[in-house]
């Protein structure tokens, strides 16, 4: 029954799933990127596929196959995902960013290969563009989920990001908790809106953190019971 209730809130309506990590690049041969695996967002594109809603997937690197059936638009960096998730936002009903985008990228990108000299280099980072911070800005209706990797005080930098990205929801995970974070099948997460904690999960796999994401995301657009 429960199953049913979400697929009526989630049948047809438009959701964008970012996953995976961006890529950033130094010279042709070289590049900066961090450890997400697109698990997490891979799991939330399949449930929400699943439960009827039309799903665009916006991949970084990702370190388990793709699946099957979902849109999927592949990019590289910061600003490339910044750009397929503007591409999209307009017509989107519910913006998942899981992706673990780049705060930084190199300030120059060489476009032949850096040569080793003798003496050590410094490497000038400039900052990315926010993506989800800037989707909160523009935030017209559609409804926003954001997510936030911590290893101290989760609740404290959840809340933080939560506001200052103008979310409706921020799930959060503590990677140095056993099974938790990139790489894993499973995930320990809290769900947080404007008010506070909303849902503290048991440990249990990514499959099913993305239907309780969901269900909690359908209770919020039409007062589904969950
Ligand atoms: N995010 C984003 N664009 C960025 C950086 C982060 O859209 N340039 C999004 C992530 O996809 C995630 C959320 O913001 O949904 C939180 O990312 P996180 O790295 O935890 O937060 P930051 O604001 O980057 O802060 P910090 O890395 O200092 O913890
Ligand atoms: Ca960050």
């Amino acid at each position: 029954a429960h199953r049913n209730q979400l697929r009526q809130v989630l049948a047809g309506k438009k959701v964008t799933v970012t996953a995976g990590a961006t890529v950033e690049r130094i010279d042709p041969v070289r590049f900066i990127t961090n450890d997400s695996s697109g698990k997490m967002g891979i799991a939330i594109a399949k449930a929400a596929r699943d439960m009827g809603a039309s799903v665009r997937l916006i991949a970084g690197t990702v370190q388990v196959p793709l699946p099957e059936g979902i849109e999927t638009v592949r990019v590289q960096s910061a600003q490339d995902m910044y750009e397929a998730v503007l591409g999209e936002w307009n017509h989107t009903d519910i913006m998942i960013q899981t992706a673990a985008v780049a705060d930084y990228r190199p300030r120059t990108v060489y476009e032949t290969k850096m040569k080793k000299k003798d003496e050590g280099f410094t490497l000038e980072l400039e900052k990315t563009v926010d993506i989800l911070e800037s989707l909160g800005q523009r935030k017209q209706g559609q409804f926003l989920v954001g997510f936030a990797a911590e290893t101290n005080d989760v609740a404290e930098h959840a809340m933080g990001k939560l506001k200052r990205k103008n979310c409706d929801l921020l799930v959060a995970n503590d990677v140095t908790a056993v099974g938790a974070g990139f790489g894993t099948d499973t995930n320990l997460v809290q769900i947080y809106d404007a008010q506070g904690l909303v849902a503290d999960l048991p440990l249990m796999s990514k499959d099913e953190v993305a239907i309780q994401l969901l269900s909690v995301v359908a209770k919020r657009l039409n007062g589904v019971s969950t």
